[in-house]
């Protein structure tokens, strides 16, 4: 997800995931050598359209702060998305009794991805979004 925050701690926050993705990738191809399998790049249309709606949303907002949030929440259904596809993976890969070589490295990316998304549900409550909520109770 490329994006534009302006919040420092959210757009470190998207970087640092940014990397562990790339580590997540490698396990995942760790995870179908072991199952002996090619590991092959699939299109993701339900990714695809939530980096669509970041990009309509990213158009029409001009408000800094509420565009963060937009981020945040976009990030957050990417990582929920993520979380679930890795639940289910997991738990296949257990009912299949697969070993720790294929179990561990999805629940690596499963944790991963959950302190992803702890992290940005963690914004919206912080003072890293008071200055949005401040300006939308005024009256
Ligand atoms: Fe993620």
């Amino acid at each position: 997800m490329a994006i534009n925050a302006t919040n420092d701690r959210m757009s470190e926050g998207f970087a640092d995931h940014r990397d562990e993705t790339r580590t997540q990738v490698q396990r995942l191809e760790d995870v179908f050598a072991a199952l002996d399998r090619p590991a092959e790049r699939r299109e993701a249309p339900i990714l695809d359209a939530l980096e669509a709606e970041r990009s309509t949303l990213e158009s029409v907002i001009e408000d800094d702060d509420l565009l963060d949030m937009a981020y945040m929440n976009a990030g957050m259904m990417t990582e929920r998305i993520e979380m679930t596809a890795y639940e289910g993976l997991t738990s296949m890969a257990g009912q299949l009794d697969y070993d720790d070589e294929v179990r561990k490295p999805l629940e690596s990316n499963y944790d991963e991805e959950q302190s992803a998304y702890r992290e940005l549900s963690a914004m919206e409550t912080a003072s890293d979004m008071k200055s949005l909520w401040d300006r939308l109770t005024l009256s």
